[in-house]
């Protein structure tokens, strides 16, 4: 068990009650570890957890399991040659919950084989083992640009100097069906300064040397630019809310979290406000803090005790709870 501390509160203002039911009622009688009126959060092993939800109830699953790395992080990592076996009953429990509009996002990092300056397809192989035999469509391929990454591994990027950094990781877009609920209005970007311009000056529509027609719909104002399948984020958050927050507390933050950035942006781009968001790896909780603030139910399940209490410092009200107690 964790001392009690005084948590501090967060400044961000927090959602207003939810829309639907409260998840829970999906788990029956498990107690989860923690809960919000948006969500909760429960400290096991998320396959037994998984097999507890019903089928076709949930929006979208999006989540980053433990990669299968050489160097292995401190909460554990399958190795590669088990991998695709270990994940598959995971793909297939994620399929039967999802709704039938569903979708599944997975972050997953490439990795070098050991010994050796050539990559493993360990990832390659895990998506084609859900789509070809768990039954899911790629919807599309996505990537998380990290700036922040570090040059890995040493002996054949800077010592050797036989390798370049990686820049990004992979996310792979499944779906149920072919055509997932999906709404890419929900997250366009601000038009570039040239766009701007020309859509102040107007476009006569033509023929590019290439042979693409561009029409006057080009030149009209769609409230944004439709973003690419590049979602670009360091996750090098060292003056987060979160650090900060675990620091006070004395906890120790998650070592392997993805940004905000990620989860938004398919929680924007494949749900309504009111869905159900569920992360069966849920490390420090960034996708059910993002889900609710972004006034969606979540559901998260985290093997390590440790981490779990210490995703409780992204749920201001369970802090300030805490710190009342
Ligand atoms: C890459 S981390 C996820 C980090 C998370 N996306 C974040 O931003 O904080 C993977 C997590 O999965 C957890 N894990 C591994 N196997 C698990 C299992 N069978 N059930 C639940 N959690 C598991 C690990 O303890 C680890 O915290």
């Amino acid at each position: 068990m964790i001392a009690r501390r005084n948590v501090p509160q967060s400044e961000e203002l927090w959602p207003e009650p939810p829309i639907g039911s409260p998840v829970t009622e999906l788990l029956g009688g498990l107690a989860p570890a923690y809960s919000t009126p948006w969500g909760a959060a429960y400290c096991c092993n998320s396959l037994s957890w998984l097999r507890a939800i019903p089928d076709a109830s949930i929006d979208l699953v999006l989540t980053s399991p433990p990669y299968a790395l050489e160097f292995k992080k401190e909460y554990g990592n399958v190795a590669k040659a088990k991998y695709v076996e270990w994940l598959k009953p995971f793909g297939n429990e994620i399929h039967r919950i999802l709704k039938p509009e569903g979708s599944f996002v997975l972050n997953i990092g490439g990795s070098y084989n050991q010994g050796s300056p050539t990559r493993s397809l360990y990832h390659f192989k895990a998506l084609i083992m859900l789509c070809e035999e768990v039954g899911f469509h790629l919807a599309q391929e996505c990537f998380w640009h990290n700036p922040a990454k570090l040059p890995s591994p040493a002996e054949w990027v800077t010592v050797r100097r036989q390798r370049v950094k990686d820049a990004v990781e992979y996310v792979w877009w499944l779906s149920k069906t072919p055509f997932p609920k999906a709404n890419n209005r929900n997250v366009l970007n601000e038009y570039s300064a040239d766009m701007k311009r020309l859509l102040k000056r107007g476009y006569k529509p033509k023929q590019r040397p290439s042979g693409h027609i561009i029409t006057a719909k080009f030149g009209s104002d769609q409230g944004g630019a439709i973003p690419s399948s590049l979602i670009e984020r360091g996750n090098n958050e060292s003056n987060s809310e979160y650090i900060r927050a675990c620091a006070e507390a004395g906890y120790k933050a998650h070592p392997a979290r993805f940004p905000r950035a990620l989860p938004e942006f398919f929680i924007k781009l494949l749900t309504d406000e009111g869905a159900i968001v569920l992360d069966p790896f849920a490390g420090s909780n960034m996708t059910g803090a993002t889900a609710e603030n972004l006034r969606r139910r979540w559901l998260a399940a985290e093997i390590k005790e440790p981490y779990l209490l210490a995703s409780r410092v992204r749920f201001p009200s369970i802090a300030r709870d805490r710190a009342k107690a």
